[in-house]
């Protein structure tokens, strides 16, 4: 994956409320193609794993709990200039600053469940891809 790949997770606050479907669809017509995809559950063991990076953090704790509460979808997703582009379509970390018609500003609770993950760099797309899927699984 390198500059137009990207990966994301629909989180489970959004699978929960039934907003897969409407997600995928802000993607598509945004220009990303599916290169692969799966709905699964992280266990407490993956999700500490996956969110390594913010052990530190204050909210690592909650921030694992929140990811393996219930299933996510998983993707990778292609499209030029994939994580920065991305990372517009979702806005901001927290929903309140999220800007209008941002998937985060139509279907987000909070800062924790905020609806939608996206890499923040080509490294870490490719890095976060491979956590869930094989050269195999990659069209
Ligand atoms: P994401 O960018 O997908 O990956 C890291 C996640 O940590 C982020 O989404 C938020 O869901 C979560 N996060 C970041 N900051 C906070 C915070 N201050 N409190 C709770 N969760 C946070």
């Amino acid at each position: 994956m390198q500059g137009n790949r990207t990966f994301t997770m629909i989180k489970p606050d959004a699978v929960e409320n039934n907003y897969i479907g409407a997600i995928l669809e802000k993607i598509n017509s945004a220009g990303f193609t599916i290169k692969a995809m799966v709905y699964t559950r992280l266990s407490k063991r993956d999700a500490e794993q996956f969110y390594a990076v913010h052990k530190e953090r204050p909210f690592y704790g909650e921030l694992v709990e929140y990811m393996s509460s219930g299933p996510i979808v998983a993707a990778i997703l292609e499209k030029d200039n994939a994580v920065a582009d991305f990372r517009t379509l979702i806005g901001a970390t927290n929903p309140a600053e999220a800007a209008e018609g941002t998937i985060r500003k139509l279907y987000a609770k909070d800062i924790s469940a905020n609806a939608i993950h996206g890499s923040d760099s080509d490294e870490n797309a490719q890095i976060e891809g491979r956590f869930f899927f094989s050269e195999r699984d990659i069209h």
